[in-house]
């Protein structure tokens, strides 16, 4: 790796933990106090254990790329790195599905009680995490991860 690329990667790593891996920290503990109000007036008795497990599964794979990937990277990748990689995607494919299931469930309460202040700050909130989370995604799957992998070949198309 030059050290342009070095210097690049570590510009994004930098950039995705301040605001990815940081911003998810500040804003779950908001999230789950309001989806704790929605449960305390009955709605629905589920929304603090599905959003408490998609908070666990992030953190802990937050904490995988800061302790193994992200110090892998700064001193220039290795060759488990691609393993590594190839894992960490398929946990993004899996939280993206589980942000989409829990986005449409709370789409649909805000919807059926659109008076209800608490479900509509919710459902905003949700909104902005989602939306953050699939930039975060992007951030590594598009830009970080392609610096150290090496391009998959296109089968079947002559040269
Ligand atoms: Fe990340
Ligand atoms: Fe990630």
């Amino acid at each position: 790796m030059t050290r342009d690329l070095n210097q690049h990667a570590n510009a994004l790593i930098e950039h995705i933990q301040t605001r990815y891996h940081e911003g998810h920290r500040r804003a779950l503990p908001e999230l789950l106090t309001l989806a704790a109000a929605i449960e305390a007036q009955g709605i629905d008795k589920g929304l603090v254990d599905a959003l408490g497990a998609i908070g666990r599964d992030l953190e802990q794979h937050m904490f995988k790329e800061e302790m193994r990937l992200f110090p892998m990277m700064e001193q220039g990748g290795n060759t488990l790195i691609e393993r590594l990689i190839d894992d960490l995607h398929r946990e993004h494919v899996a939280h993206e599905q589980g942000m989409d299931c829990f986005q449409a469930r709370v789409r649909e309460l805000a919807q059926a009680h659109r008076t209800n202040g608490a479900l509509q700050a919710l459902a905003q909130a949700v909104e902005v995490f989602a939306g953050e989370l699939i930039r975060h995604i992007r951030a590594e799957d598009d830009e970080l991860f392609p610096l150290f992998c090496a391009p998959v070949p296109t089968a079947g198309i002559a040269p």
